[in-house]
């Protein structure tokens, strides 16, 4: 009897084991090197074509995850790439050596001029690893409206890397420098993280969002440090749950919401939460943008824990006047902003700028102690049709009606 149940137990045992071992090798990850699909690296030759090659089979692997790696001590020459899914596994990009974009602006030809990487349809996507993407900007920079207005200027340049319709995206470790314009975009995703990055441009390059977010919800924004000549991180006009946590910003604009509702279309943001962030030099702080021809609505934002050097609007909200009635600032909004200190160094710490027509309701001021970066001036905040309360320390003092 005994003798019975041993060996039925090794036989259960024998065959988990085997099992197991089934599983491992289904499940192993399909390793695809874009060195062996005929990439150099020099940082000369092009590369695109190995890429391409490398990301059809990996998004092709029938089972389990397939991973593309990128390895170090390469410089890797990339023509505008469309990654399109949808793909048969769960792909990681690991990139361990850089990845740059073409200097002139006329290898675009023939290209869409907003675009040089874009992954397009993609889930469980990971973009990992200590490389880095370097967009060689300056050239478009160059050619930009802002910076030269003239007939037949650019006003589309490239966004480095942009994310539509990527669900369950991660984007990690990897730095990015001197876009043409956007340096991360991510639309029409759900389900993301992004955490860790750094992402550096010249802070008069013109457009260089350094993470632009649009209709898009459940995405979270981490540990990551961001310097450029725009927005550190913007966010659109149909966005919800986003959390932003542990953000060090500056140069640039500051973290803005909007602008909102631009040529009328459809506003519709809510759940924001922006913690944890230190501005240095920023023009703006924590910033909500509107236009008044938008519809639609904005309601809970937080900004919490909020550390300022020298920032010309720390806290800043700007509606635009029009005269048209459709814009909405939401019946059930509020905007809070709590425990915020540091300089500003211009005179209106606080611009709580809202219309006539659509005021802001529901905004709360709870300990804020801005002091100026100028020794001995004084601060002051304004307030246009912005109603809601203030607890605790409010310096300058609160102008909410
Ligand atoms: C852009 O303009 C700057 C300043 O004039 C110049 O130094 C730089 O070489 C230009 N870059 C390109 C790629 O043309
Ligand atoms: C408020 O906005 C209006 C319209 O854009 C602008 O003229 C005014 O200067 C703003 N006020 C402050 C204090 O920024």
């Amino acid at each position: 009897m005994q003798g019975f149940s041993i060996s039925v137990c090794s036989l259960v045992l024998v065959s988990a084991l085997i099992l197991t071992n089934e599983i491992e090798i289904g499940a192993a990850d399909k390793t695809f090197s874009v060195l062996d699909y005929g990439a150099i690296g020099d940082g000369f030759t092009d590369d695109t074509s190995a890429f391409e090659k490398a990301w059809t089979d990996a998004c092709n692997t029938e089972e389990g995850a397939s991973t593309i790696t990128v390895p170090e001590g390469k410089t890797y020459n990339l023509n505008p790439i469309n990654f399109a899914g949808p793909c048969k596994s769960s792909v990681n990009l690991e990139v361990s050596g850089t990845i740059i974009a073409p200097k002139d602006p006329n290898a675009w030809n023939g290209h869409d001029s907003s675009k040089w990487l874009t992954f397009e349809s993609v889930d469980e996507l990971t973009v990992s690893g200590q490389g880095s993407f370097d967009g060689q900007g300056d050239g478009w920079w160059n050619i930009s409206c802002k910076l030269n207005p003239e007939p037949g200027c650019n006003k589309r340049a490239p966004t480095m890397l942009r994310f539509e319709s990527c669900n369950e995206l991660t984007l990690q470790d990897v730095g990015f420098k001197n876009s043409p314009q956007t340096h991360v975009a991510v639309a029409g995703s759900s389900d993301v993280h992004l955490k860790s990055l750094t992402i550096s441009a010249p802070d008069l390059s013109p457009n260089t969002d350094g993470i632009h977010l649009q209709e898009s919800s459940d995405v979270s924004v981490q540990d990551s440090k961001i310097g450029s000549g725009d927005d550190c991180i913007s966010i659109g006009d149909r966005v919800s749950d986003i959390r932003i946590t542990n953000i060090d910003c500056g140069p640039g604009h500051g973290i803005s919401i909007g602008s909102l509702g631009k040529s009328g279309n459809e506003v519709d943001v809510k759940n924001i939460e922006v913690r944890k962030v230190t501005f240095h030099k920023t023009t703006n702080g924590a910033r909500i943008k509107t236009w008044q021809v938008g519809r639609g609505q904005v309601s809970h934002i937080l900004f919490s824990n909020l550390e300022f050097t020298e920032v010309e609007n720390p806290i800043i909200i700007d509606q635009y006047y029009c005269e048209t009635r459709y814009g909405n600032w939401g019946s059930n909004n509020d905007v809070k902003y709590q425990e915020a200190f540091g300089t500003s160094s211009t005179e209106v710490a606080i611009n709580l700028n809202c219309s006539h027509n659509v005021p802001c309701t529901n905004i709360g001021l709870d300990d804020i102690e801005l002091d100026s970066a100028v020794e001995g001036a004084e601060l002051i905040s304004s307030c246009n049709n912005a109603f809601g309360t203030a607890e605790g320390t409010v310096q300058p003092n609160s102008c909410l009606q």
